[in-house]
């Protein structure tokens, strides 16, 4: 693959294959030196037309750690606030003969519009509601990192639950995550009020709840998501206090998952809305500061293995 727009695209080793290579990376970064070079000489555009901490921040610290240059583009200082179109802004982008560029947008497709217009890899940091593959991949990360510790290391997740509650509908991360714990041979329910559910979910394979009790029952991971209100348009929106009754994760609630069910979020987090402090923290259970860890090592893990042809390095060598 020259791109990476989504998890659709990737088969299962191939996935396994990126997790590998960013395994190699984890214990690197816990380094003082944490420098390599092996992108030295390549530019990196971060172009990100939406808000972003966890993915812009590691995307540049992933480039720079490789020792590639690493030019951040914020769309809201930039020429798209005149009236410039995102092909043209791709056209511009490409001008300038980066070697990667990574695209966050919030209309669904537009990673792909900018990699068809480009003659470089381009990595999709989350796009509308379609995906956000290097999130579903920090999180596999993540999740095999704790099993590790727990003495269950296991190259995929055959035979466990993962539930994933909050807003579905509009959730690229739910989306991308579904496609990988899939693929790596979880288990996964979904459970959101019902007007945050996509019509014809059962369809992908993962199973529909509304009841936040039900969908706990007995499983290994559960992954809380925010309500995007952003991406809500003359839709119900259920006040705080309302969702969090509902749909919260409370201690009290966590009790009915697996007992030791481990904790995911991909942030940012709405603290008291659909996860209390409690769990959030909850030591030995959450996972949530471990997925930022892990997304710098999965980010140069795929920075490094899309670039490889620019470096004339043996390219995408995942074998089944
Ligand atoms: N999880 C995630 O994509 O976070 P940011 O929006 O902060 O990048």
């Amino acid at each position: 693959h020259r791109d990476l727009t989504g998890i659709a695209q990737l088969e299962r080793h191939e996935i396994l294959y990126l997790l590998r290579e960013a395994e190699s990376w984890v214990e690197h970064n816990r380094r003082s030196d944490k420098h390599a070079g092996i992108l030295s000489g390549l530019t990196i555009i971060n172009a990100f037309f939406e808000n972003s901490t966890r993915t812009l921040l590691s995307f540049e610290i992933a480039g720079k750690r490789l020792g590639a240059d690493v030019v951040n583009m914020h769309a809201a200082q930039s020429s798209v606030k005149k009236g410039e179109t995102l092909i043209d802004t791709a056209i511009t982008l490409n001008a300038m003969r980066a070697d990667a560029i990574v695209i966050r947008h919030a209309s669904s497709g537009a990673t792909q519009l900018i990699a068809d217009k480009v003659d470089c890899p381009v990595l999709n940091a989350g796009d509308g509601r379609h995906e956000h593959p290097t999130q579903a991949l920090l999180d596999a990360l993540a999740l095999r990192q704790a099993l590790a510790r727990r003495g269950e290391g296991t190259e995929d997740f055959t035979g466990r639950v993962v539930t994933i509650c909050g807003d579905i509908l509009h959730s690229r991360v739910a989306r991308s995550n579904i496609l990988c714990l899939q693929a790596l041979g979880a288990s996964v329910r979904l459970c959101s009020p019902p007007a945050l559910m996509p019509a014809g979910i059962e369809a992908i394979g993962a199973e529909p709840f509304h009841d936040f009790d039900a969908a706990l029952d007995g499983c290994d991971v559960v992954m809380m998501l925010r309500l995007q209100t952003e991406r809500m348009s003359g839709q119900f929106i259920p006040s705080a206090r309302e969702y969090h009754h509902l749909y919260g994760l409370t201690e009290v609630r966590l009790q009915r998952a697996a007992p030791d069910a481990l904790v995911m979020h991909p942030g940012p987090m709405n603290r008291g809305v659909e996860i209390d402090s409690e769990v959030a923290d909850l030591i030995g259970r959450s996972i949530i500061t471990e997925q930022v860890e892990m997304g710098v090592a999965v980010r140069m893990a795929c920075l490094d293995v899309l670039t490889r042809s620019a470096r004339s390095v043996a390219g995408w060598e995942a074998t089944p």
